[in-house]
């Protein structure tokens, strides 16, 4: 497949030298977006994100300019926007490189943003273990307040403790205040009662990062890119068993099958096993899914979800089960105690994983498998529950022999650790 079908926008210039620089993104267009929405009246801004049909880029896929739209009418006071840079999911990696190779792309989102919604104080929550990328987004700001390119508008960036449920954007808020990260009961929605109870915007780095584009090209450009309900570039993340992993921005809809071949194909001498469209918190895939449209609808129909287009690629080297397990042990980690389906489940779910891993399972443990998951599923306080019963039962409904397996013989004996692994000298055990 040619590169044509690719849509750099978002990544257009991270290959230019010293592409995090002021310098470099003013010789590629950087910052006259601004200087055109500062023509145009707030409500024809918000028309215009809502008539591109962006969504949210950071999971859920909601309608940008619709959720702008909801703030309340001006009182006097102040209002918010919070960027959620908080990308912790197993798998998604876009965030990060796109701040690292473009800050200043997401500056701008952010001062248009503002603007449109009437927002003179924004917030960019950081993951805390990525002190470079704070570092980074630090330096952009700077540069562009000093340039006098944001008036009077102040961006905050501020860096968290590495928690993934403070990307949850309640919990986010919480945090961002100074408490314990834990999800909110919602209504009120951010859009009311946000930070410091005041009206919020929570959106994804890399929606806020879409909308200088939609500003230059106009909302009719960025509709005509994707599918009808799922327009626009995206950038989807190839990682695992793949010959040329990376970051890839093309239209929605792309299908799997597209993607690696541009990405070279599964490593040589292997075939695709199973794979996620978005993560970890996304039901697994498998070979027979290759052709499905990767926008919100198409995965769907799948029975899946789109996420955060995190395509994690694993080949028939990997056990379902010990892959399953990781993930688990990453959501009963991650599980911030505060519903009981979600704080129990994740650490029952954890010791079954653990047993058929060992070939120790029974079969009472497959049945106790599925139904504690199907027990966290929708009955969770927030989508942490969701997420990590996802991956139990997809695993459960295309590989359940791997799980009886799970009962008599261990992971490591039927898939070597050592076969699957891409960094010989890694492998433990
Ligand atoms: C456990 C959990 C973790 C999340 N982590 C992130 C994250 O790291 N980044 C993000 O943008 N959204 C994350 N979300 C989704 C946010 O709650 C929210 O939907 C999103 O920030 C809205 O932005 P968008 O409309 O631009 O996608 C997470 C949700 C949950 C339940
Ligand atoms: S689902 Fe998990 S992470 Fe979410 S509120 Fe309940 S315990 Fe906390």
């Amino acid at each position: 497949m040619s590169t044509d079908v690719l849509t750099p926008v978002l990544t257009d210039i991270w290959d230019a030298p010293r592409s995090w620089t002021l310098a470099t993104y003013r010789e590629h267009q950087g910052y006259r977006a601004l200087a055109r929405a500062r023509t145009m009246s707030q409500a024809d801004l918000v028309e215009m994100v809502k008539g591109s049909g962006l969504r949210g880029r950071g999971g859920a896929g909601f309608p940008t300019g619709l959720k702008w739209s909801f703030l309340p009418a001006p009182d006097g006071g102040p209002r918010y926007l919070v960027v959620n840079a908080d990308e912790s999911e197993p798998g998604t990696c876009k965030d990060v490189p796109l701040m690292m190779a473009n800050p200043h792309v997401l500056v701008e989102g952010v001062a248009i943003t503002s603007y449109a919604i009437g927002c003179d104080h924004a917030f960019i929550y950081l993951r805390g273990e990525v002190v470079h990328v704070y570092r980074r987004l630090l330096a952009a700001v700077r540069e562009a307040k000093e340039a006098g390119l944001l008036g009077d508008l102040e961006i905050t960036v501020h860096a968290g403790a590495g928690a993934y449920i403070c990307g949850e954007e309640t919990a986010l808020l919480d945090s961002l205040e100074g408490r314990r990260g834990q999800p909110r009961l919602k209504p009120p929605f951010p859009a009311v009662a946000g930070l410091y109870a005041r009206p919020t915007v929570v959106n994804n780095v890399e929606s806020i990062a879409s909308v200088p584009g939609i500003v230059l090209g106009g909302a009719e450009w960025f509709a005509g890119i994707g599918t009808a309900r799922s327009s626009g570039h995206g950038i989807f993340s190839l990682s695992g068993h793949v010959t040329r992993p990376g970051q890839y921005e093309a239209p929605l809809g792309i299908t799997l099958r597209e993607l690696l071949e541009l990405a070279g194909g599964v490593r040589a001498g292997h075939q695709l096993k199973f794979w996620t469209p978005g993560g970890s918190s996304t039901p697994l895939l498998t070979a027979e899914h290759l052709d499905v449209p990767l926008d919100y609808e198409g995965v769907a129909g799948a029975g899946s979800m789109l996420g955060t287009r995190a395509l994690q690629i694993f080949d028939e080297t990997v056990s379902v089960v010990r892959a399953v397990s990781r993930w688990i042990d990453f959501y009963k980690h991650e599980s911030c105690g505060k519903c009981t389906p979600c704080r129990e489940g994740t650490f029952w779910l954890q010791q079954i994983m653990h047993r058929l891993e060992d070939g120790k399972g029974t079969p009472a443990d497959l049945q106790a498998l599925s139904d504690i998951a199907g027990n966290i599923l929708g009955r969770s306080f927030c989508a942490l529950g969701d997420a990590a019963a996802t991956p139990v039962q997809s695993g459960l409904k295309y590989f359940r022999e791997e799980f009886e397996a799970g009962c008599h013989t261990p992971a490591r004996e039927l898939f070597p650790p050592a076969a699957s692994t891409l960094h010989a000298q890694e492998v433990t055990a």
